[in-house]
């Protein structure tokens, strides 16, 4: 009989053991359920996009010229005024090309003149997508 003992002692023991592994488990749920909110609130965050409008008003039309002329004229066109090149809303530098009229100054962007280089420099850059470049950079000019 008393050769169980022993036995039972392990036996006990190893259902302790048993018993002591359950609250990790439930730690590792616990940690399961904890995740789930983040990946709730994960799609709040494009919430913040509409922060990012532009301050100042712009038309669509304007806003994609925007974008264009900061791609591909602004290294240039920038209020440094590198190699006189006007920058936008730059009333005293645009108001005598635009004396010469919008084909002039067209015909002037796609071709090139002095330093300013053929279609801005970048070839990929359509006559409309020019176009509104330019638009952006004479509006309040005009
Ligand atoms: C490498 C520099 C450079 C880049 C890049 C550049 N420009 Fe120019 N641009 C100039 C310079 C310099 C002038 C002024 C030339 C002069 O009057 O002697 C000018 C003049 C102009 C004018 C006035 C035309 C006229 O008839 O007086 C327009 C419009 C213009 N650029 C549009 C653009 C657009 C649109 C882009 C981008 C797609 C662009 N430029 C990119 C240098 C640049």
């Amino acid at each position: 009989m008393k050769r169980f003992l022993p036995l039972l002692t392990l036996g006990l023991i190893v259902l302790g053991g048993c018993g002591l592994e359950k609250p990790p488990a439930k730690i590792a749920e616990e940690i399961e359920a904890a995740k789930n909110p983040t990946e709730e609130a994960a799609p709040a965050a494009p919430a913040a996009e509409p922060a990012a409008a532009p301050a100042e008003e712009l038309t669509p039309e304007l806003a994609a010229g925007k974008e264009i002329y900061e791609a591909s004229c602004k290294m240039c066109h920038d209020t440094g005024n590198m190699m006189k090149a006007p920058s936008p809303g730059d009333k005293a530098a645009w108001e005598p090309r635009l004396a010469n009229g919008m084909e002039a100054i067209m015909k002037n962007t796609v071709e090139g003149f002095s330093s300013m280089p053929a279609r801005g420099g970048n070839p990929e850059l359509t006559d409309e997508q020019l176009k509104s470049a330019v638009d952006y950079m004479v509006h309040g000019v005009q």
